[in-house]
């Protein structure tokens, strides 16, 4: 099973950007725990960072035709883009799970990161525990669907 790893705006400065929040793993260091960690899975990763809405769409997009499964960090897309949120809808509507993922808290967090406009459209979300976020989606996805769990 192949699956598309994408991250949002900002998520390049890793390492320096608010460390006492973020962790000081760069992005680079998390897509590797990632790659390793899909090896053990058996999972195949594509690992993506753009600041661009539209590029970001345009890979949800990609995923929804190729029938891949998408770990995303929206970044602060998360919570005013309705372009992305509309772009995940349509990614869960084809038949793929998306996995909605942060490395801080943002119900912990201001007011404004309280909103998520993908979060509707998840099959599920992981925040709170930094690099390990991305893992603990990657697992999720390697097991049984949602569905077939309850
Ligand atoms: C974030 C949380 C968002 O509120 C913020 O805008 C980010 C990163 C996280 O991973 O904790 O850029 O998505």
């Amino acid at each position: 099973r192949h699956v598309l790893v994408l991250s949002g705006p900002n998520l390049a400065a890793l390492g320096s950007r608010e460390p006492e929040i973020y962790g000081t793993l760069t992005l680079a260091d998390i897509h590797d725990q990632v790659s390793a960690a899909a090896a053990d899975l058996g999972l195949t990763v594509d690992c993506r960072q753009t600041d661009d809405e539209a590029e970001l769409v345009g890979w949800l997009h990609e995923a929804a035709r190729a029938s891949w499964d998408v770990v995303l960090n929206p970044a602060a897309f998360t919570h005013y883009s309705y372009a992305v949120g509309d772009a995940c809808a349509h990614l869960v509507g084809c038949g793929s799970r998306l996995v909605e993922v942060h490395l801080s808290n943002p119900a912990a967090r201001e007011s404004f990161r309280h909103t998520s406009v993908v979060g509707r459209s998840a099959t599920g979300t992981v925040a709170g525990f930094g690099a390990g976020s991305y893992l603990l989606a990657l697992r999720a996805l390697a097991g049984p669907s949602a569905a077939a769990n309850r």
